[in-house]
């Protein structure tokens, strides 16, 4: 099997560009419960940025902001404002996977690069992805750092209690209209990974707007990117409202996992997450819509928390939505707790599509 060419062990990182690291990083680390584990700088010897590495249990966050104005880094962030740079994967063998990527079609970034320092020898090396994101490879099996050279460990500042987000289960990107299959075949091609399922856009439409989505995934579970392109609909959808707003493509929402969502929900509701709200009608058409004998959670419970239920034949799935985060329509997060369903929330679509139209209505984009 293909893949097995580029086996891809899990997500490595995932890199923001943004425009005051020190302030994101403290704003995810107490939204989210993440904690600062590492530092990067001029105090450390890196000049041209600062970049806090955050964890909570299997997901690693590095937030990097510009120290200069000529940097790449804070052009970035004026064209794209806080985004997501790079979807890093951890690999056996960076140069490897590099090689193989660009033999089957992939655009260099980065050449591979060996780092060294006193923890040992850490293998980078990119490819683009859509838009500007890129890809890194990196090979980790002979560093013992806290992150990488030119970072040091540091746990003496934002320092939060977790709030049971356990690990990356998805990673969406929005394309352009028309590229969509190209993004398939790239993910196909370069990655050996194959499609999981396909939603066109009689699925996934509302009055007004509409959208198509493919999922390629590793074909273990470990890597799934969907990636959704902007439909034919009466008016301005959401992901052309994306679009608009990142000035091309770019990653739309990260997906993390938990195993218990009501406590994860509740918790982040106390430290001020907004969610989409969901109309009470919803749990109505849910009570009859779904077998709850097979669903072992209080639905009364779920409404008050505003978190979505999808149900098919290997389970069922609870998820729930934050509005964006940050000033531009762009980047927002899902929180899921699968029970069986490998899904994505085909059910809740449509109640989904009409709550993120009702914001962009407020924000006056539809
Ligand atoms: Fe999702």
């Amino acid at each position: 099997m293909s893949t097995d060419l580029m086996p891809i062990q899990g997500y490595d990182y995932i890199e923001y560009y943004v425009g005051n690291a020190r302030q994101a990083a403290y704003y995810y680390g107490k939204a989210f419960g993440f904690s600062v584990v590492a530092y990067a700088g001029p105090e450390t010897g890196v000049r041209d940025r600062v970049s806090y590495v955050l964890q909570q249990n299997d997901i690693r966050w590095v937030i990097t902001g510009a120290t200069r104005a000529e940097s790449d880094i804070a052009r970035h962030q004026y064209f794209h404002s806080d985004g997501i740079k790079d979807v890093a994967f951890t690999v056996p063998n960076a140069e490897e996977a590099f090689r193989l990527a660009i033999g089957r079609g992939a655009k260099p970034v980065r050449e591979p690069e060996v780092e060294e320092d006193e923890h040992g020898k850490l293998v980078f090396a990119s490819i683009a992805a859509y838009g500007e994101t890129i890809h890194t490879f990196v090979d980790r099996s002979n560093y013992s750092g806290p992150f990488a050279p030119g970072f040091v460990e540091k746990h003496d500042w934002n320092v939060n209690e977790s709030t049971g987000l356990s690990y990356i289960d998805h990673i969406v990107c929005n394309v352009e209209l028309g590229k969509m299959d190209a993004w398939a075949k790239y993910y196909a091609d370069i990655m050996g990974f194959t499609q999981l399922h396909h939603f066109d856009d009689e699925a996934i439409s509302t009055e007004y707007t509409a959208l198509m989505s493919k999922v390629l995934w590793d074909g273990e579970g470990r890597i799934k990117l969907p990636i959704n392109e902007p439909a034919e609909g009466k008016k301005i959808s959401q992901i052309e409202e994306y679009l608009d707003f990142y000035k091309g493509a770019g990653v739309q929402h990260i997906a993390i996992a938990t195993d218990d969502i009501v406590a994860t929900v509740s918790d982040l509701r106390d430290r001020d997450i907004k969610f989409l709200a969901v109309p009470d009608k919803y749990y109505d058409d849910l009570r009859d819509r779904l077998d709850w004998s097979t669903i072992d959670a209080d639905i009364d419970q779920l409404a008050n928390l505003g978190v979505l239920v999808d149900q098919d034949d290997e389970g069922y799935l609870l998820q729930i939505f934050t509005s964006p985060m940050q000033d531009r329509p762009t980047i927002f997060y899902e929180v899921i707790d699968r029970h069986g369903s490998r899904g994505f929330g085909v059910g809740n679509f449509q109640a989904l599509f009409e709550a993120i139209e009702r914001e962009q209505e407020a924000r006056g984009n539809l």
